[in-house]
């Protein structure tokens, strides 16, 4: 099966797919995206990335002729035609192709990209053994609620935690406040409480985040969206990360410091389980 491509209207394998060089999205990174994936074929959470990625489009006021029913039939129909069991799906839309000028175009139609390809997920040994990260200063821009594809600093960070032989990059305020990573959200455990950063500018609106501290207080498990720091974060028993790529992935050292014992926590891996039971 060849991964899928739909670009303006027109389906074909992904390496026949083409976007104009003058597209916004290449030249300025004017654009939003979303990341999706399948469950045994069936989308996860579609509701919720639509309506963020609508959100994103408002916020950057890109005017779109979208509905959030019309998206997720031509999603549903790319994943379909690509015909893999566990999904990644990649939306972007960005606003088009027109003469280069930073100022928003006149009449350009936005340009809507799909693409579907097979899902690669961490290895059973990463999941057992659990992940270590590296930090980097937060250098993003004051709107990380916006998933914008102006993602420098978060390449930037992840090229620099593979090079130290880690799975992400963690964002750090100055003054020591976590944020989030270059590709999940952050949560650790202490003293029993499962705490995260609360929703803020700072941050993505994490779907997956979302999913695990609804099901985290539906099943009793005391749980504070607050404000810590890396020092809180170091002396943490549990750190883990959560995404549409990873779900719920344990942590166990950050900077070369093992967190508590160096190895998952039982919090971590109930809330996985928990997760897994719901999405698939
Ligand atoms: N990233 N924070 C950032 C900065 C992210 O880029 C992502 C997802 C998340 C987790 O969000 P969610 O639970 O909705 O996947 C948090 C996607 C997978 C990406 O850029 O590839």
């Amino acid at each position: 099966m060849p991964a899928i491509a739909y670009v303006n209207g027109k389906f074909s394998p992904i390496e026949d797919a083409v976007v104009s060089v003058e597209d916004r999205g290449f030249q300025l990174g004017d654009g939003v995206y979303e990341v999706l994936r399948t469950y045994r074929g069936r989308l996860h959470a579609v509701e919720e990335h639509m309506r963020r990625l609508f959100r994103s489009l408002d916020a950057i006021e890109l005017k779109h002729p979208f509905t959030a029913a019309g998206l997720e039939k031509v999603i549903v129909e790319a994943v379909k035609r690509a015909g893999f069991a566990d999904s990644l799906v990649y939306l972007q839309i960005t606003r088009g192709a027109t003469k280069r000028a930073k100022e928003f175009p006149a009449d350009t139609e936005p340009t809507l990209v799909i693409t579907v390809r097979k899902l690669e997920l961490p290895s059973a040994a990463l999941r057992e053994q659990g992940v270590a990260i590296t930090t980097a200063d937060d250098i993003r821009w004051q709107r990380c609620d916006i998933k914008t594809v102006c993602l420098l600093p978060n390449v930037l960070a992840s090229q620099r935690a593979k090079a130290a032989g880690c799975f992400e990059a963690l964002f750090v305020e100055k003054d020591g406040t976590v944020n989030e990573c270059a590709s999940a959200n952050i949560f650790i455990v202490t003293s029993g409480i499962v705490v995260t950063p609360p929703l803020s500018a700072r941050i993505l609106s994490g779907i997956t985040r979302e999913e695990v501290i609804a099901l985290a207080r539906k099943n009793g498990v005391p749980m504070e969206e607050r404000r810590f720091t890396l020092a809180e974060l170091l002396a943490a028993d549990e750190v883990f990360l959560t995404g549409t790529t990873v779900e719920v992935l344990s942590v166990v050292k950050v900077n070369d410091r093992p967190i508590a014992a160096g190895k998952p926590g039982p919090v971590t891996q109930r809330l996985h389980e928990l997760f897994r039971e719901v999405a698939g």
